[in-house]
């Protein structure tokens, strides 16, 4: 059973796709942490972001390693855990450049489609259930407003001890929203048969809670126990 959940950034897809996979007793899926990956190591590296053959060929010389836990996915990339490090302002400014690369995207994607072949997985991203895994047996588009994005991203970012100024995440937010639904390669747009769930005035629990639901209408449709 794979279940995609796909929309803009701060939709709270990864909460919410980390509790479903938790009921579910599945594992969980960050498909933009692979991204972020590898955009952590063109910083350090010092490969710049809009050089995608030399991105390109980071991704494929780096495998990322994902390893599912309860609190989240913990990433590996070059021997290094990156797991806190993929969610810094510095990497989260540079994410959407090195992710519109066609090349960086062909690497990425073939390793997500080789996790998601394993079993069952939720997963979380702007392209799983329109690209990276078409089939999936239900695919959600969660989207929210874009004030009610960037509260939440601020929130988010406090509680890992980052500050920033509301106008800021705002901008930032509005800027990544441009980014990902313009380029050219997999833009985020709702996948065919995607369920369209707009999360503004509903929390993480009572999303989950319908999202659980969609999964049980599914079962209970292909006969499944
Ligand atoms: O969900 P996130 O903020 O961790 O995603 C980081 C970036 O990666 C985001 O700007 C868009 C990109 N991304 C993508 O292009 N495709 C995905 N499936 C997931 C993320």
């Amino acid at each position: 059973m794979i279940v995609a959940i796909d929309g803009p950034a701060g939709a709270g897809k990864s909460t919410v796709a980390r509790e479903v996979a938790r009921r579910l007793g599945v594992a969980y899926l960050d498909t933009g942490a692979m991204y972020r990956a590898v955009t952590w190591l063109a910083l350090r590296d010092g490969v710049p972001v809009g050089d995608g053959e030399a991105l390109a060929a980071l991704a494929r010389d780096n495998p990322i390693e994902i390893e599912p836990t309860e609190e989240g996915d913990r990433v590996r990339i070059a021997g290094r855990d990156v797991t806190a490090d993929i969610r810094m302002p510095e990497v989260a400014a540079e994410v959407s450049e090195v992710s519109a690369h066609p090349g960086v995207r062909e690497q990425v994607v073939a390793a997500q489609r080789a996790l998601l072949a394993s079993g069952s997985w939720v997963s979380d991203g702007r392209d799983v259930g329109s690209v990276v895994c078409p089939h999936a047996d239900l695919k959600v588009f969660l989207t929210a407003s874009l004030e009610e994005r960037a509260r939440r991203r601020r929130a988010d970012l406090r509680a890992r001890g980052v500050e920033m100024d509301a106008e800021r995440v705002l901008e930032d937010v509005r800027r990544r929203d441009r980014l990902d639904s313009t380029r050219a390669v997999s833009p985020l747009r709702v996948a065919r048969g995607a369920v369209v769930v707009d999360s503004s005035e509903m929390d993480a629990a009572e999303v989950a809670d319908l999202v659980v639901r969609l999964v049980e209408d599914v079962r209970a449709a292909s006969g499944a126990p």
